[in-house]
């Protein structure tokens, strides 16, 4: 598929099978998973996808909204659903097959009775605000992996619980489908990309622009350890306004305790007005 050109859309996993198996010999499938409203950070893990599989390898992205990761009250009736743009910006990054399945084609029967139980990781940080989440979200990227067969899946660093949680269930559960992290893309002044971000309105796109302020201001601080990277994010979040912080940690990559030197992550979720939004930012700590 050449850029430019729309991708073919498979509806059922019967259309779905047919196109991914309609590819020469070897040829590798990247499937990008996703539940829509794409923007241009979706479009950097689209090429990323082209990158492994090369041009004679399959990319599908997946548009499904997850019911099973919605809690009862949060927005899965008001997530956005842009299909004609998305399917724009897919033919526009040279996406083969989008796979836009029905709740119904995901889940025939009802939800599953059969779950991915995603271990002590998805209990802290999102999964504690969110329990049910990570289930969900496991869950239906199996379902994914088994239907899509892809030999290669890209997620974004921007949901870095979810990016480790993937790894680590495609690891433990020997799913023999690579799992690759790209780096997260930012709107000028460092808000991160998030389908979620068209809930803001100006000002509060302006006090969101403090959740990355505070991290930066972390991994600056890095190189002096965990603590003081600690310290002088939450000195950032003290002078904010129009911003109800969840947590704000520096953890290790694997969201285990950060070692004092090496590598390290911190991570922080706020409430902006009715929006939550996460971010989080790699840091080289203890590096002076
Ligand atoms: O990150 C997302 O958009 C979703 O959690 C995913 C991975 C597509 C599963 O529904």
């Amino acid at each position: 598929m050449s850029k430019g050109d729309t991708p073919v859309v498979a509806r059922t996993r019967h259309q779905l099978h047919e196109l991914v198996a309609d590819r020469a010999e070897g040829a590798k499938v990247g499937l990008v998973p996703t539940m829509g409203a794409l923007h241009d950070g979706h479009a950097s893990l689209m090429d990323e996808a082209r990158r492994r599989v090369e041009d004679s390898g399959r990319v599908v992205v997946s548009i499904f909204v997850n019911p099973m990761q919605f809690a009862p009250g949060e927005d899965l009736d008001r997530y956005p659903r842009t299909f004609d743009a998305d399917l724009a910006l897919c033919a526009e990054h040279g996406v083969d097959v989008v796979f836009a399945p029905s709740v119904e084609e995901v889940y025939p029967g009802g939800e599953p009775q059969v779950t991915v139980e995603p271990g002590p990781v998805a209990a802290v940080l999102e999964g504690r605000v969110r329990p049910g989440h990570f289930r969900g979200v496991l869950t239906v990227v199996a379902k994914l992996f088994g239907l899509v067969r892809p030999d290669v899946a890209v997620f974004g660093q921007k949901d870095y619980q979810q990016l480790v949680l993937v790894r680590r269930m495609a690891a433990d559960l020997c799913m023999g489908v690579e799992v690759v992290g790209a780096p997260t893309v930012r709107e000028d002044g460092g808000l991160a990309m998030s389908s979620r971000n068209t809930y803001l309105d100006r000002e509060q796109r302006i006090a969101a622009l403090t959740l990355s302020s505070a991290l930066r201001a972390a991994a600056e601080n890095a190189d002096q350890g965990p603590d003081h990277a600690l310290a002088a994010a939450r000195a950032v979040l003290r002078a904010a306004q129009g911003v109800d912080l969840d947590y704000l940690v520096v953890t290790g990559p694997d969201l285990g305790p950060a070692p004092e030197r090496g590598e390290g992550r911190a991570l922080i979720a706020a409430r902006v007005g009715t929006t939550r939004l996460i971010d989080n930012l790699p840091l080289q700590l203890g590096a002076r």
